[in-house]
């Protein structure tokens, strides 16, 4: 049973009827079933093939490809411990442990009452106000020892949360310094408005001269993706809205979504009118659905004001609307190409490139996907103008970037700045102190070291899509490499040998040294490793995955070094150890019982 009120829960016929039984939204199908019992058991996934004409094997495949989907029973409370290195740093571990013990669950698994299940999961996007975790799917932030109790007591008692305290869900925006975007004060169709005036060629031109970068870290150049889509063959082009915002350490894209709406929705109108769409989708990440229904309220309201459908702002031919599809726990998902294939209602694989999305993209349409504060940024750009926009910020990076500052700090949250503002100057405002490293630009980014903080936020010299995570002198960099390892391995979708092998493998070699059992040949391996996952890997998640160790291992090497044992060689696998379960099942643990060493043996 869900813990959801039942009178939002619908019955999978009237879920794929609302769905035209149309296999393009399997995805969305199979989060609305699972509503229903909190998991999808096999007669549901039966079902939802024979009502959309679709061979099972590809309702289990996508089913299984998605870590919010369980095909196996999961408590009527299903409890998600955020796991980035902030929730770490944070404490997150402990507190898991003590709901566990409270509520009698072992980490990862159901209780046998059914009750509750408690595990992990990435990063939630919470890291200004972790510890946190998602309950049923909405989030709780600021977790400590009292809460944690609180909130035992509450399963316990088996309270629906809607009579939870309202408190636990308060997620705040945190906005710690505004500029240019956050200071915009724009009555929604006011961009729209000035868009339409310009003409389409005037108002792309506009674009142009702005100079605007992707937001969502590639940092390519807007107004050529929006022409190039424009001038694809074929009428029915589409805007996507990336809002699936994974890379661990990012959040600025959820109070975007959270109190900019307006903007968000209006660039994305504003990306229609350039390129000629008319079907525009927010693809948004599962960890954020407790906005959807705020979100729906916006767009019903940009519909009524005559902003979304049929001649927008009364202008003949522009027909424009928003759908939002939701993610469902897939990190690769927030690739361009995967986002696609999760859009039409596949697993996320990433696609072979060329052709790219704006000659060929969602059900082969030439689609435009940019990232939530590009597409804002564009309000910006329509109501003052191409060279305005491109006069602040830097050369090759014009405007302002927001940030999702986390970690060692006094105030951890949402900074917008210029372009080329320093490291240091960063540091100072967020009221850092002893910091040791700042990891740039999430897991997939870079590891910047105290001699480096003069360097600028700027594609010319220090990109990111937005996360900053600051750690001090008592950190320790190799765990932070190594959590993001992890991190990657977990992630990765497993369709190339080189990264679902190399990630497996590159984890395996950071839990060796993690364990002692390092030797100086391991750094040799690891570092054959991260060449071969950067150069051969089918896609952007892969050829990031060896960053963390590039840097930390470049950077911090007495941190890895520490780790080695004096040996030239220690083999990977403990023999020994895993025949642990053995010794236990035969109830022996006597010298004989175990392996002995080269050297014993010979006596
Ligand atoms: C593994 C991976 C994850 C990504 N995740 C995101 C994401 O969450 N949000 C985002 O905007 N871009 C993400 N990107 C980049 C997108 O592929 C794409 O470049 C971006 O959405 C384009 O928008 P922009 O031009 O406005 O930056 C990711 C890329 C990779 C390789
Ligand atoms: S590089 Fe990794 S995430 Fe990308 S396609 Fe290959 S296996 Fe999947």
């Amino acid at each position: 049973m869900s813990v959801l009120p039942s009178s939002t829960v619908a019955p999978l016929d009237d879920i794929l009827l609302r769905h035209g039984h149309q296999p393009t939204a399997l995805l969305q199908i199979l989060i609305e079933a699972q509503d229903i019992e909190g998991w999808l058991p096999a007669s549901t996934l039966t079902r939802i093939a024979e009502g959309l004409h679709i061979p099972r094997a590809r309702v289990e495949g996508v089913a299984g490809f998605y870590s919010f989907l369980y095909q196996h029973p999961v408590g009527r409370y299903r409890v998600l411990f955020s796991d980035n290195i902030t929730d770490r740093m944070l404490g997150n571990a402990e507190l898991l442990d003590t709901l566990c013990r409270k509520l009698w669950v072992e980490p990862g698994k159901t209780s046998e009452d059914g009750l509750v299940s408690i595990t992990t999961t990435s990063c939630t996007g919470l890291c200004d106000q972790g510890p946190a975790m998602l309950v049923n799917g909405r989030a709780i932030g600021q977790l400590n020892h009292r809460r944690i109790n609180e909130i035992a007591e509450l399963i316990r008692q088996q309270r629906p949360l809607d009579l939870w305290p309202a408190g636990y869900f308060r997620v705040d925006d945190n906005i710690r310094r505004k500029d240019a975007l956050l200071n915009l004060e724009m009555t929604p169709g006011m961009a729209l408005g000035a868009a339409i005036r310009q003409g389409r060629d005037g108002w792309l031109a506009g674009m142009q001269a702005s100079n605007l970068r992707g937001r969502g870290g590639a940092g390519f150049a807007t107004a050529v993706k929006w022409a190039s889509a424009r001038n694809a063959p074929g009428e029915a082009k589409v805007i996507v809205c990336n809002a699936d915002e994974g890379e661990p350490g990012t959040f600025k894209d959820r109070v975007l979504l959270n109190s900019y709406a307006d903007l968000v929705f209006e660039g994305m109108t504003l990306a229609a009118w350039a390129v000629g769409a008319r079907d525009g989708f927010l693809y948004l990440r599962g960890e954020y659905r407790y906005l959807l229904p705020q979100l729906e309220a916006v767009l019903a309201r940009r519909r009524s004001a005559g902003l979304l459908g049929q001649q927008i702002l009364g202008e003949a031919g522009f027909d424009f609307d928003i759908r939002i599809h939701l993610g469902a726990g897939a990190y690769v998902c927030g690739e361009e190409s995967a986002l696609i294939e999760s859009l039409e209602g596949k697993r996320g694989t990433p696609r072979i490139r060329p052709p790219f999305p704006v000659i060929k993209g969602y059900l082969d349409r030439p689609t435009v996907v940019n990232n939530v504060e590009t597409l804002a940024k564009t309000c910006l750009i329509a109501l003052q103008g191409g060279a305005a926009f491109a006069a602040t910020g830097t050369a090759q990076s014009a405007g302002t970037k927001l940030l999702s500052i986390s970690g060692d700090c006094a105030a951890p949250g949402i900074y917008e700045y210029p372009f080329g503002v320093s490291i240091a100057r960063i540091l100072e405002d967020c009221g850092a102190s002893d910091t040791q490293a700042v990891q740039v630009g999430g897991a997939a980014g870079i590891c910047l070291a105290t001699y480096e903080f003069q360097r600028r936020i700027a594609y010319e010299d220090v990109p990111t899509a937005g996360a900053f995570m600051i750690f001090d002198e008592t950190r320790d960099l190799f765990e932070v490499a190594r959590a993001f390892v992890h991190f990657f391995a977990h992630e990765s979708c497993g369709f190339c040998t080189p990264c679902r092998v190399g990630t497996s493998l590159l984890k395996g070699f950071m839990d060796k040294l993690a364990d002692g059992h390092g030797a100086k040949a391991d750094l040799a391996d690891i570092d054959w490793l991260d060449r071969l996952l950067k150069n051969a890997s089918h896609c952007g998640l892969g050829s990031a995955a060896p960053n963390p160790v590039i840097d930390t291992l470049q950077k911090f090497r007495p941190a890895y070094e520490r780790r080695l044992v004096s040996l030239d060689f220690e083999p990977a696998f403990d023999l020994d150890a895993a025949l642990a379960e053995a010794r236990q099942l035969t109830a022996r643990d006597d010298a004989g019982a175990h392996l002995h060493t080269h050297g014993e043996n010979e006596k």
